[in-house]
């Protein structure tokens, strides 16, 4: 595996590949490797000549009260991983490389990224598109592979892909789940043992919501049964958001009749803090 952590080898890099005909996939990653990331590395191995994974904690996506300097990092072990997985390159930039002196310029995706996450982390998502649209730049991907599970983010990479006319297919996979339904995620580590116990019920909470749909409840019960069963759990600190959203605009649905709602499917999502870890998890259920 190559590691390259200047932007002009990994560019020159990609222009070599790209002109020799080779299709490039893409996993950007924070680092902290989990299943569900390797998910995502095994389906570019399968659909692309060349995998390039990259490890970068992007500053610009953290709120000045949010968890940058405590991210759990691992990047001997991230390594490892990445070696077994036989990946072909592994991009590690710095900060200065990514944003050095002088730096100014912004990517955002109005009005989705101000919903959900976006309001209750300001600017997060301009950090997020940003850091992407420089990496796409930089890595050249032919397909690039996002999880689900950060529904909201895949959703806002697409149409800023789309918007801006960029010539890279956006592939989202399923979220992968510990054995009780729990989100893989690299801030799970948060989470006391008492606390990872327990978890599971922000899981459980979305399957008793997308129950309540199926058997034709209305999105107002749906979305009060998803906030009662989280409402049980002793470590739930703060729900930041958890309701039916229409999966395209993000908008909350308790208000809406679901006899006039016409398309095939709506998002369950949350966002709550378990004890000190920020958990969001989602479930697209199918209506009709
Ligand atoms: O999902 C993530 O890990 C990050 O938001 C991403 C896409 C790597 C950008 O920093």
């Amino acid at each position: 595996m190559d590691i390259f952590s200047e932007i002009d080898q990994m560019q020159r890099q990609a222009s070599i590949l790209t002109r020799a005909g080779k299709t490039i996939g893409f996993v950007p990653t924070m680092g902290y490797l989990h299943e569900g990331h390797l998910s995502l590395i095994r389906r570019s191995r399968a659909e692309n000549d060349i995998t390039v994974v990259s490890i970068f904690v992007n500053p610009i996506q953290f709120g000045p009260n949010e968890d940058l300097d405590r991210y759990p990092r691992d990047i001997e072990g991230d390594i490892e991983k990445l070696r077994a997985l036989n990946v072909d390159v592994l991009f590690l930039p710095s900060m200065k490389e990514m944003y050095p002196e002088g730096y100014k310029t912004y990517v955002i995706v109005e009005g989705l990224s101000d919903k959900l996450c976006g309001a209750f982390r300001p600017g997060h998502f301009r950090g997020v598109t940003t850091v992407v649209l420089k990496l796409f730049n930089i890595v050249k991907p032919t397909r690039a592979y996002f999880g689900l599970k950060d529904f909201q983010q895949t959703l806002i990479i697409k149409q800023m892909v789309r918007d801006l006319n960029m010539d890279i297919q956006i592939i989202a996979c399923p979220t992968i789940r510990e054995h009780d339904g729990l989100a893989m995620s690299s801030r799970n580590k948060y989470l006391t043992e008492e606390e990872r116990q327990g978890a599971g019920i922000v899981y459980r909470a979305l399957l008793n919501a997308a129950e309540k749909l199926k058997e034709g409840a209305g999105f107002k019960e749906a979305a009060s049964t998803l906030r009662e069963t989280l409402k049980s759990s002793p470590h739930i600190r703060e729900i930041q958001y958890a309701s039916v959203y229409d999966p395209e605009t993000l908008d909350d649905l308790t208000d809406v009749d679901v006899k006039i709602y016409k398309k095939p499917e709506v998002v369950l999502a949350v966002a709550l803090y378990y004890g000190n870890a920020r958990l969001i998890d989602n479930l697209l259920v199918k209506l009709r």
